[in-house]
């Protein structure tokens, strides 16, 4: 839905300014000119669409960007590049609405105290990315187990690449869903709000008691957390701290 959105703010706007081109209302050069123009109303289109705020300033600059692209003369194999690099980090992400970022060293720090603190198990990395967070975390606690699975090649690749020689990590390319989580004593969570109710339903589903599930920064609609640890970082990072298998309170340890 919001790539649909965004695609037909974008298509009308394109539309409506070819008509005012051709009709002698707007010119064709200087190109910024109807560039800009064909911003302004993808922007107008998608407030109309109700899209997120977010989404304003990409449409304003998106033809604009494009029209200064193609001064710069590059040869088209770049913007080829480009899109493959592009599409092999974010993949599936228009649908699954999770980008890749990933976890900072202090908040891998302060995950790494919270399960040394409790006897050692298996964590699964839910989306993992590079898997720069597993490989902190792998290094320090040699008793625990640690899985990733990861959806995007390009940095599912990386991650094996890195993890290559620590015998405690695995990672795996998958749909995290498609997985199962009965043996998992932790699931690690950094995602977006999008999929937090899907994540909670099937960690209640599949979780034996005792185990946990951390989120970083996002919460679970309408879920308590049994603890929040705030991180020492520039963002005050939140872990969010949830027992699935009681559907809500817990002792967080
Ligand atoms: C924000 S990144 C977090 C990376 C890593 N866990 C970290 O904390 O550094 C989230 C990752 O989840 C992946 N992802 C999103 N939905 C997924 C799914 N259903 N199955 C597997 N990976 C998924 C995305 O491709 C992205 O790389």
């Amino acid at each position: 839905m919001p790539l649909a959105k965004a695609l037909a703010a974008q298509f009308l706007a394109c539309v409506i300014i070819a008509v005012a081109i051709k009709a002698g209302i707007v010119p064709l050069r200087p190109i910024w000119q109807p560039a800009l123009l064909q911003g302004l109303a993808a922007s107008l289109l998608a407030t109309a669409l109700r899209s997120e705020r977010w989404w304003l300033p990409i449409h304003f600059v998106f033809v604009p960007a494009l029209a200064l692209a193609q001064g710069l003369h590059l040869h088209p194999l770049w913007y080829l590049a480009a899109f493959v690099i592009t599409a092999l980090v974010f993949w599936s992400s228009y649908r699954t609405r999770v980008p890749l970022y990933l976890t900072n060293r202090r908040t891998a720090a302060a995950l790494t105290e919270l399960l040394a603190a409790r006897a050692p198990g298996h964590m699964l990395d839910i989306g993992s990315g590079t898997g720069s967070l597993l490989q902190a975390v792998a290094r320090q606690l040699p008793d625990w187990r640690f899985n990733g699975i990861e959806s995007s090649p390009l940095p599912y690749l990386v991650s094996r690449w890195l993890s290559r020689g620590i015998e405690n990590l695995s990672v795996r390319r998958g749909d995290f869903f498609a997985a199962d989580w009965r043996d998992v004593d932790v699931v690690y969570a950094f995602l977006s709000p999008v999929p937090m109710t899907r994540v909670w339903s099937k960690a209640c589903g599949e979780m034996r008691p005792g185990s946990l599930l951390i989120s970083n920064s996002f919460e679970i609609p309408g879920v308590q957390p049994v603890r929040r640890i705030v991180v020492d970082d520039r963002r005050k990072t939140e872990l969010l701290l949830y027992r699935p298998a009681s559907g809500k309170g817990g002792t967080g340890r």
